[in-house]
């Protein structure tokens, strides 16, 4: 993986059908996305499950671009090796799931995968200040996490801080949650690069008819001016 602050679009695969993620992930490849998002869910730290390291080494097969793997479980750390093993590319884990963050971090890095730390909306800028070297990411919740299909909750203000403290440093800003084409400019506008979506890509496509999934993903960064 190479850094550009070029616009992706990463696709949530937690809008595609679980019966048959082979067929979606490929689907959406084919039809334009750069990353393909997988979220992670424990039932603990968010009210919701989906999958755990098995299944995304299954997904691994059909990913042919990055596999971001957004962790939404709590605790982390005696994940990190399944996740590696699972290939995850880039492995972005809470800083509110637990005290030791920086640690958590490091351990990522360690393990061969690049580090993304998640904030969710009540969680400010400053929170990461002194981990931006330490990070390869930094994912924006612009929806308290859990769930797809939720109202977008406008974090411009600090994804323009966020992009002011980073610098030069080679380090993404993701956005994740009710990303559409009316909110995608917002974010871009603000420093974001990362753009995850789930229903705005998913919704009224299907592995029979993909071409709506490439139709919404070129309204989104058409939107979004990339
Ligand atoms: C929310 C997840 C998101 C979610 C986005 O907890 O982290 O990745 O799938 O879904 P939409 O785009 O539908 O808000
Ligand atoms: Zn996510």
């Amino acid at each position: 993986m190479t850094f550009n602050r070029s616009l992706k679009i990463a696709p949530s695969i937690l809008s595609a059908d679980f019966a048959d993620f082979g067929r979606e992930i490929r689907a959406i490849e084919d039809e334009g996305a750069d990353w393909v998002h997988v979220d992670v869910m424990d039932g603990h730290f968010v009210p919701n499950l989906t999958f755990g390291p098995p299944a995304v080494k299954a997904f691994r097969k059909h990913v042919t671009t990055v596999m971001d793997v957004h962790l939404m479980i709590s605790p982390v750390d005696s994940f990190i090796d399944a996740y590696a093993d699972a290939g995850a590319d880039i492995l972005t884990a809470h800083l509110e799931a637990g005290p030791h963050i920086h640690r958590t971090l490091q351990a990522i890095r360690a393990a061969g995968m690049k580090a993304g730390v998640a904030l969710n909306p009540g969680t400010p800028a400053d929170a990461v200040a002194d981990l931006l070297d330490m990070a390869d990411l930094v994912c924006v919740m612009t929806v308290n996490p859990g769930f797809g299909g939720q109202k977008f909750i406008d974090m411009t203000a600090k994804v323009r801080k966020l992009r002011d403290m980073i610098g030069d440093r080679e380090v993404h800003i993701e956005i994740d949650g009710g990303v559409d084409p009316a909110t995608a400019p917002l974010v871009v506008a603000a420093g974001a690069d990362v753009l995850v979506a789930g229903s705005a890509v998913f919704r009224c496509g299907s592995v029979d008819r993909p071409q709506v999934y490439g139709d919404n993903i070129r309204a989104i960064r058409a939107a979004a001016g990339g």
